[in-house]
């Protein structure tokens, strides 16, 4: 999927080896510290295995690639009816033109074309009023607790 930005085409392609699992834990970083959380703590939550090699490798990347810069990234976790939304991260230089919508229809798309009925994940509470815009509903509570919170697990219905 193509999105057309002023003088910037952003394509979504799935990664490939040129994008090290440090720039993508480097956009993650940049795009939770975007919301205000001290950065210390973001690199401290960043370098608790959700970036590692081993986690990045059971995922499914995609990323938005702007001339020679990766705008932001999605994951998919494994799964069959229900499709996961793992990660969803933009570059805070790239927000609100459109990247993180077009890599949530890229990851949904993919996910309704194997045949999932629905995409799920664990919303960030600053991201709800994006993941509203893209159809997203609430679905029950996460879990896990994340920063001493309890956290949305949101899904979007992939049928019809
Ligand atoms: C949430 C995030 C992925 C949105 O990406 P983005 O590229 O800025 O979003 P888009 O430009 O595609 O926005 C799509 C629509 O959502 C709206 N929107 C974007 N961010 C929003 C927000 N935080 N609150 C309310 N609406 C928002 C946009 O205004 C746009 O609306 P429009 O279609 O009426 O113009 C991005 O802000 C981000 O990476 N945030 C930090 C990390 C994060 O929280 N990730 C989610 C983890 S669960």
């Amino acid at each position: 999927m193509v999105v057309a930005e002023p003088g910037m085409t952003v394509e979504i392609r799935r990664r490939s080896a040129r994008e090290s699992d440090e720039r993508l834990r480097e956009i993650a970083i940049a795009a939770k510290a975007h919301w205000g959380y001290p950065r210390e703590r973001v690199i401290e939550w960043a370098s608790k295995g959700d970036f590692s090699a081993e986690t990045l490798g059971q995922l499914e990347i995609w990323v938005a690639e702007a001339g020679r810069n990766i705008a932001g990234w999605a994951s998919l976790a494994p799964g069959d009816e229900v499709a996961w939304l793992e990660d969803l991260w933009v570059d805070p230089r790239w927000m609100r033109q459109g990247v993180g919508s077009a890599l949530f229809a890229a990851v949904a798309n993919e996910s309704r074309r194997r045949g999932a009925v629905r995409m799920e994940w664990e919303a960030e509470p600053d991201a709800i009023g994006f993941y509203r815009r893209m159809g997203g509903r609430d679905l029950r509570d996460s879990p896990t607790t994340e920063w001493g919170r309890v956290l949305r697990i949101m899904g979007v219905d992939l049928r019809g």
